[in-house]
């Protein structure tokens, strides 16, 4: 037999320099269960076409056991002249079961193999993601209910703007959670689609029931062109790109994180086995946790760009390009995880400091807009209403007060509309408690979310 499966035409070796070049062992190597849970079904598919006896597939399938045991252990060498997990496999069942190994390679090719290899893989690693983010969500949860009386402010533009419940702006974030799992979850239908039995490009000439194959790995549906099969990595983008989203909004909490916990907002405090400290200044600590994953999301972004950028004018069908699909994969699929567990671990140890936030949203008229509304029940139109509160803001502004720290006196030389209601109109509870339209941020509107994602949950 040639040194190598594929070089029988070949009149010279391989450059060593090409070989370290060519493998992809290092990286595809974690692929080996796959490949040889794949190879087992092939071979039951072989037998069943009548292709390879039983006896040959019976010791073709214990010597892949073996294999898949000695790399378990760690007790299996590679060696890049091999170039990929496939070969290595491959090559070490000859040593182990005979000449008979060289039929298992009959009716498919690396390319379908691959193909097989990374889709089981994908289907494992998003199934668990989507399993990992229903425990992130259910943190969120748990986050919100515990705080469900806390009040802060809410922002836009980074400015001061209305008074919400932190309860409230926590589940945001459970529902930006919820559709990454949603999305992922659908990708998980087109990673779902059994590419073996495609070989090369064009299909086999041996009579295999590739429906019997996607049947024994658990694949609801057999790819129906065997160029598309080989060719293409959408799901791969389609994975990335959902990761990316949900990567962006882990990057929106960590930053919302680092800014709480600082010094100027006081809002949280992030546990200490969640922080580090600063080797010359002894009195930092320091929000790394948050700042890694704000950092990490650019990762996850350029292993999408790369993977865009891979299959970018690829003619078909399959390329050696395609083989660079796997480092951004795993990467993204391992930082996402990592992101995944860690906040779920850290969240439900936040220190929320509820009178600072509080005190915060008590100051900057976060108000004003519920005084215009009062201003309109007393039959004003909103356009005048704001320009009245406007002045009163003005003129708050310069004395140093809140709205509801003028005197009722003062409040009425800009509106004679104003009694004496107006100070349980502005307070914090009843600005929150008014805004009762679903969705909105009343007490009991959140409750209700929180209800409904605890239902979600368990469901
Ligand atoms: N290591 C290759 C990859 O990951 C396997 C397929 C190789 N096929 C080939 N025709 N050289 O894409």
């Amino acid at each position: 037999m040639p040194e190598k499966p594929w070089d029988g035409r070949f009149s010279e070796k391989t450059h060593r320099i090409v070989e370290t070049f060519t493998a992809s062992i290092d990286v595809d190597k974690r692929l080996y269960a796959y490949d040889i849970e794949g190879s087992i079904a092939h071979l039951k598919t072989l037998e069943k076409a009548g292709i390879i006896s039983e006896d040959e597939t019976s010791t073709l399938i214990q010597g892949l056991v073996v294999i898949k045991r000695e790399i378990d252990r760690g007790r299996f060498e590679f060696d890049e002249s091999l170039e990929d997990i496939h070969m290595h496999i491959e090559a070490r069942l000859l040593q182990e079961v005979g000449k008979v190994a060289q039929k298992l390679h009959t009716a498919r090719s690396r390319n379908d193999q691959v193909a097989l290899d990374v889709r089981m893989y994908l289907r494992d690693n998003v199934t668990l993601l989507v399993e990992h983010l229903d425990g992130l969500r259910d943190v969120l949860v748990g986050l919100a209910k515990a705080n469900i009386d806390v009040v802060m402010p809410g922002y836009t533009h980074l400015q001061p703007a209305q008074p919400v419940l932190f309860a409230h702006h926590i589940m945001a974030y459970y529902e930006m959670f919820k559709r990454d799992g949603q999305r992922l979850a659908g990708c998980l239908d087109r990673i779902n689609v059994m590419p073996l039995g495609s070989a090369a490009l064009a299909g086999t000439t041996y009579p295999i029931d590739r429906h019997f194959t996607a049947e024994l790995l658990d694949f609801p549906e057999v790819s129906a062109n065997s160029m598309d099969s080989v060719a293409d990595r959408d799901f791969i983008m389609e994975f990335l790109a959902d990761a990316s989203i949900c990567m962006v909004h882990f990057s929106r909490l960590s930053e919302e994180l680092i800014l709480w916990s600082s010094a100027e907002f006081g809002f949280i405090e992030i546990p200490d086995a969640f922080a580090t400290g600063s080797s010359i200044m002894p009195q930092k600590k320091n929000p790394d946790v948050p700042e890694l994953v704000r950092g990490k999301t650019g990762a996850v972004f350029g292993d999408l760009m790369s993977m865009l950028t891979l299959m970018k004018s690829l003619p078909m069908a399959y390329n050696r390009d395609m083989q660079e699909d796997k480092p951004p994969l795993f990467r993204a699929v391992d930082t996402l995880t990592a992101c995944v567990d860690v906040y779920t671990a850290m969240l439900p140890r936040l220190t929320i400091k509820r009178e600072t936030m509080q005190a915060a949203a008590s100051r900057g008229y976060l108000n004003a807009t519920d005084m215009a509304d009062y201003l309109v029940a007393q039959g004003m139109p909103f356009r005048k209403a704001h320009e009245c509160v406007g002045k009163t803001v003005g003129y708050a502004l310069k004395k140093g007060k809140e709205l509801h720290e003028l005197t009722l006196a003062e409040l009425q030389t800009f509106s004679s509309l104003v009694k004496e209601d107006i100070f349980d109109f502005l307070s914090i509870e009843q600005v929150i408690n008014r805004r009762r339209s679903f969705g909105g941020t009343a007490s009991e509107n959140v409750a209700a979310a929180i209800k409904t994602a605890e239902a979600e949950l368990k469901g």
